[in-house]
């Protein structure tokens, strides 16, 4: 028989993640053929299925049209008790009988906080994933801990079983288009490198606005809340991104070296903090009548680099807003010029567009055409997947190619979630020690004019 060049055996096969985004992003992967015609995945699950029943429950789980046949030769399902470790041992048997020495082997683990450091030891004990073999890894989907300790104990335990090369942490962001983008446009372009720090950037903003509530996931959110569950990562990776020094090389290592010095530098003006919880979280399914966790979250950081000390970052996140927009937005300082004219005149702004739509947009001040004297504020504008041939590739399509090809400039290191935990940590102390009030908010505009208020900038 041909060995499988590349097995993916996701534990959580039955869960949200699973089927909203990894079977449709490898389904894609097959269908163009960037993932080989042998690729096998390996469904494990707790649940009585066979391959058959379990791909009619996806098609029926998901609300998008899906054509799960196309993963009919490719997908097995496994059934596997996660705290059995004779179970482990079965499952290396099958991927033994299906896979020789070259076989890719990814261990994706789908699955919620809790289970993670189980299933881990599980994979180190029966040796599925051994510390010699670079051609099996193990993947982690955030939250990787839930503070700076308890994520010290994860990867202590990770350490234990797996080098640091065969371990994969996941940030979703990473993989989208225009974060990846952002390095482009800041080095590959002489107008914004030769610029970009504290002479003419006057701030940066960085938002991920979202107008769903938490859904289903109250067990996870409430002990979460929006400071652990977006800024912890996804915020300050497209953070570290945008103020980064030059890298040495844009090689994996050297590129997070410098994101790490970001994080190192990071600090924030405790008294621009805003959090907040939108009315009728409380009476969302099992969620505590008197919870305290926070929905939203604002603050005005800085990092003190030469590059950017000086200049204010304002980050900002929330559940139940006004759109779906996540953003970066740099601005520019006013020209030397601009204070001698008469007329109201705008600074630079770029938008780097994350979602809903890729793109990027630069503002500039052009005169009105005709014969009064005015000045109006113009915008180039660049809609990415608007000019993409076909559909942009999912984050999550991204992500898994690249873990395929051992390539791991898109996922964490440990040390850039040390730092990150660690900053976290601290406005969390800060919320309880300071007694910061949580906002209940009925409306965004409640909290956009207090954030005014507060900081005199308009969200
Ligand atoms: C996840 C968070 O990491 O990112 C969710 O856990 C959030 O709460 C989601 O909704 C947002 O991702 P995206 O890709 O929809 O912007």
């Amino acid at each position: 028989m041909n060995p499988t060049n590349t097995i993916i055996t996701i534990f959580g096969s039955t869960g949200d993640l699973t089927i909203r985004k990894l079977l449709p992003a490898i389904e894609k992967l097959l269908q163009e053929k960037l993932l080989d015609d042998r690729t096998k995945v390996i469904a494990v699950g707790r649940r009585d299925y066979t391959t058959e029943s379990y791909l009619s429950f996806v098609e029926k789980e998901l609300k998008v049209p899906f054509n799960t046949k196309a993963l009919i030769p490719h997908v097995t399902y496994f059934k596997l008790d996660v705290d059995n470790p004779k179970d482990y041992l079965s499952l290396k048997q099958y991927i033994a009988s299906i896979s020789n020495s070259d076989t890719r082997k990814i261990f994706y683990l789908a699955v919620g906080p809790e289970l993670l450091k189980g299933i881990a030891t599980n994979i180190g004990e029966s040796k599925l994933v051994e510390k010699e073999d670079l051609n099996a890894t193990i993947t982690f989907e955030k939250p990787f801990g839930s503070d700076l300790a308890s994520a010290k104990a994860i990867n202590a335990l990770l350490w234990q079983y797996f080098d640091e090369k065969q371990i994969y942490r996941i940030d979703h962001y990473l993989g989208k288009e225009m974060i990846q983008n952002i390095l482009t446009v800041r080095f590959a372009n002489k107008i914004f490198e030769s610029v970009w720090n504290n002479n003419t950037i006057k701030h940066v903003k960085i938002y991920a606005k979202e107008t769903d509530t938490i859904l289903s996931r109250a067990g996870y959110y409430d002990t979460s809340g929006a400071l652990k569950d977006m800024v912890q990562s996804h915020l300050l990776q497209m953070l570290s991104l945008v103020a980064m020094e030059v890298p040495r090389s844009y090689n994996s290592e050297d590129l997070k070296n410098e994101k790490v010095e970001v994080l190192r530098k990071l600090r924030y003006d405790r008294k621009s903090l805003v959090i907040g919880q939108y009315d009728g979280y409380q009476n969302e399914p099992n969620i505590a009548k008197d919870s305290k966790t926070e929905t939203f979250v604002f603050f005005k950081a800085f990092v003190d680099t030469p590059r950017f000390k000086g200049v204010p970052f304002y980050l900002l996140t929330g559940k139940a807003l006004e759109q779906k927009e996540s953003v970066i937005i740099i601005e520019f300082e006013e020209t030397s010029e601009q204070h001698k004219w008469d007329l109201p005149l705008f600074t630079n702004k770029l938008y780097i567009k994350i979602a809903p739509q890729d793109g990027i947009s630069l503002t500039l001040n052009s005169k009105v055409p005709g014969l009064r004297n005015a000045v109006e504020e113009v915008d180039l504008d660049y809609c990415v997947a608007c000019n993409a041939v076909g559909n942009l590739p999912e984050a999550y399509e991204k992500l898994i190619l690249d873990m395929t090809k051992h390539s791991k400039s898109l996922f964490t290191r440990w040390d850039e979630i040390e730092l990150s935990w660690q900053f976290i940590d601290q406005v969390k102390q800060d919320i309880v020690n300071k007694q910061i009030p949580l906002r209940i908010y009925k409306n965004h505009q409640e909290l956009y004019d207090l954030i005014y208020e507060m900081t005199g900038e308009s969200i």
